[in-house]
């Protein structure tokens, strides 16, 4: 197949397109705009790659969708493409719908006018909202979003169901749980706190630390969307996640132990405003429909996950000293959201 990645500059995006090219796929292009998360680094060895093609662009940009379809004679799309951190969706919501949503119904658009014969839309367990001590989300869970970013996605949920109901475009959705591995911006809960300790720097936890998000290794995470842009049933969503809940403040200290570094570096900051108590999936349906299983033990993926920040110091330390350095000043320095840090 001639697949469309789109937001593979991104963490998942780019651990997906380094799994296509590996598989031997006809051919992969990757649209990313290149924002802030977007880094080609994450791609770097694919430059020549002759299956592959990097073009940089917007997916809400009607007229390159159009025409990287028709000259590329693209098959399938994945959309990866996203606006993805709560907290920054705090700050600018706006973004996140014009992205998420608009450039999900530009791409649709698109798709359906080149007759596309596959379409993934990559969403998240966050458009379900927030669960109590029990149960756990499945596909028939009521939306019921908590952020503007969870907004936005599960509004684009909404947007692809309409194409396929209407339109009869072959849309497929998948919502995975919280991602950890190679590659992910640190700005999110696992790198940023690696990165702090490695740098024995404080690690701040939100509130009383015990928020609960089950964890799956991005390459479990990718695994599943291959299987469902190969295998899905179009109009149907996937629930993917790793049964492996972890309180937050768990997760910190066990990364402290396999760093080395004290539980002193804690520090416990003002809670994120509207943050979701826990996230739990029901990964039956793909299990029992696909034969999707997670494969990596969570022991084994994590260890190799600090192994890998360890081990790639320079690719976090430059993203750490541009304009990343602005946004930790903004949101946990003084008088910042979480200003206690
Ligand atoms: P990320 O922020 O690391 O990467 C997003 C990528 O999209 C970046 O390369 C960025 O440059 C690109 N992008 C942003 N706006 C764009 C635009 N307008 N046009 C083209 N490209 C644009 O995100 P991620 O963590 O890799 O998440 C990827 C997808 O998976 C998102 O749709 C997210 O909602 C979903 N998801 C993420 C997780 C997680 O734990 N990270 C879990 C479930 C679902
Ligand atoms: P995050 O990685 O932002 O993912 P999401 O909010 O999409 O689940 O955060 C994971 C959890 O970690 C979430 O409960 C918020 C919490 N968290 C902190 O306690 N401190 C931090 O600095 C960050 C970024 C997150």
């Amino acid at each position: 197949m001639n697949i469309l990645v789109t937001g593979g500059a991104g963490f998942i995006g780019a651990n997906f397109v380094r799994r296509l090219l590996a598989r031997g796929e006809d051919r992969v292009v990757n649209l990313d705009l290149l924002t802030y998360a977007g880094n080609l680094e994450n791609l770097a060895g694919l430059e020549a790659h002759p299956r592959y093609r990097f073009v940089r662009g917007d997916v809400g940009d009607r007229g390159l969708a159009d025409s990287l379809l028709a000259a590329e004679k693209i098959d399938a799309v994945v959309n990866f493409a996203a606006e993805s951190h709560v907290d920054r969706s705090l700050e600018a919501p706006r973004t996140f719908l014009e992205t998420n949503v608009l450039g999900t119904q530009t791409l649709l658009d698109a798709a359906r006018a080149a007759g596309v014969g596959r379409f993934v839309q990559v969403s998240t367990d966050e458009v379900y909202g927030s669960l109590g001590a029990e149960g756990r989300f499945t596909e028939t869970s009521p939306l019921a979003p908590n952020s503007p970013y969870a907004a936005s996605k599960a509004a684009a949920d909404l947007v692809c169901r309409a194409y396929h109901k209407t339109f009869g475009l072959p849309v497929m959705v998948t919502r995975c749980s919280n991602n950890y591995g190679p590659y992910q911006f640190p700005e999110k809960l696992i790198p940023l706190m690696i990165a702090n300790a490695l740098e024995d720097r404080p690690l701040p936890v939100y509130g009383d630390g015990l928020n609960v998000r089950d964890w799956l290794h991005v390459e479990d995470h990718c695994a599943a969307v291959e299987l469902v842009l190969r295998e899905g049933r179009p109009g149907e969503v996937y629930n993917v996640g790793g049964e492996n809940e972890w309180p937050n403040l768990e997760i910190v200290k066990l990364l402290l132990r396999l760093l080395g570094k004290p539980e002193s570096l804690i520090r416990f900051v003002p809670d994120r405003p509207g943050h979701d108590r826990r996230y739990a999936i029901d990964a039956g349906k793909l299990r029992r429909e696909l034969g999707w299983a997670p494969a990596l033990p969570f022991a084994d993926g994590i260890a190799a996950t600090v192994a890998w920040y360890r081990e790639h110091r320079p690719w976090w330390e430059q993203i750490r000293s541009g304009a990343y350095r602005e946004y930790y000043d903004r949101m946990y320095g003084a008088g910042g959201r979480y200003g206690a840090a």
